[in-house]
């Protein structure tokens, strides 16, 4: 099994990656075991938060090179690679949290920058070294690298292919937390239980006005917000959350 779904507890889907023989490099099998996966918990109401584990070598290793290897530009063209799978999972409404240990590398850096938060160990590693194996990154690393952590840092690592360590992409903006790597798990238990643990239409919104950041022009982005705020004051979640607070309680969620 290339995907583990480890447990549901507390309204959080844990899942781990399983080709530790190959150090988790992404395959057409493991691409849609996960994104299976995924959409069957965004789906789920029961759960308000994803978190996605590699090992403690490695997050991702990358794209599968032995399995590119034989590709020419019609087979890549045909297949279009997984480059828009990585984007259907950019498209999930639930918030999902990549907890990374070891490499993060090409499709790994991308698979990670598709979720919503990095946790990181202190050993992570991240790279985009396609320009190493004579081509380019082609699930979204020179556009969401870029706007992660800047075009200058972001050629930097596309041209030279070279590893930047926890701390420099913490530093950068791409890693959310370095967190040491015995407490990693416990970590991000905590933060998508909290996440979950709020009202989920709520989450959702909030989600999604981050993400029109990247897509729009300030003013658009503005306007996207105040539209998302206002349609907050549409759920009997707004109220309750403000009527709790008021009345010195713990919110009781409807979830609408
Ligand atoms: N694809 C296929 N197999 C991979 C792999 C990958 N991306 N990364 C590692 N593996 C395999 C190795 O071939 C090896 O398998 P065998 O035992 O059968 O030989 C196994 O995983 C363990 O790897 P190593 O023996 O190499 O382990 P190491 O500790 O010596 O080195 C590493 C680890 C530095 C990560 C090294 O494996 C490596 O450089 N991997 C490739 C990294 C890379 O270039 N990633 C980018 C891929 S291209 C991409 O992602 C394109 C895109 O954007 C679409």
């Amino acid at each position: 099994m290339t995907l583990i779904i480890e447990k549901c507890a507390r309204g959080v889907a844990h899942l781990r990656l399983n080709r530790p023989e190959a150090l988790n490099a992404l395959n057409a099998a493991l691409i849609d075991a996960l994104l299976e996966a995924v959409q069957r918990h965004n789906s789920n109401p029961e759960i308000g938060c994803i978190v996605l584990y590699g090992t403690d070598r490695a997050f991702v290793a990358g794209a599968d090179i032995k399995a590119m290897l034989p590709k020419d530009f019609a087979d890549v063209q045909a297949e279009e690679m997984f480059v828009f799978r990585i984007n259907d999972l950019a498209k999930i409404q639930k918030p999902l949290i990549a907890v990374v240990e070891g490499y993060a590398l090409g499709g790994g850096c991308e698979l990670a920058m598709a979720c919503d938060i990095i946790l990181a160990s202190e050993k992570a590693q991240f790279a985009q070294p396609e320009i190493t194996l004579g081509t380019i990154p082609g699930l979204g690393g020179t556009q969401r690298l870029t706007r992660a952590v800047g075009k200058a840092k972001a050629m930097d690592l596309v041209l030279s292919g070279r590893r930047m360590k926890a701390e420099e992409a913490e530093r950068a903006g791409l890693v959310s937390r370095i967190v040491p790597s015995e407490e990693l798990h416990a970590e991000a238990t905590k933060l998508a239980e909290t996440i979950a643990g709020y009202s989920h239409p709520v989450v959702k919104m909030a989600k999604q006005a981050v993400n029109l950041a990247a897509e729009t022009t300030l003013s658009q982005g503005l306007q996207n917000e105040k539209q998302l705020f206002e349609a907050s004051f549409a759920l009997e979640d707004r109220r309750e959350g403000m009527t709790a607070f008021a009345e010195k309680r713990k919110p009781v969620w409807q979830q609408r």
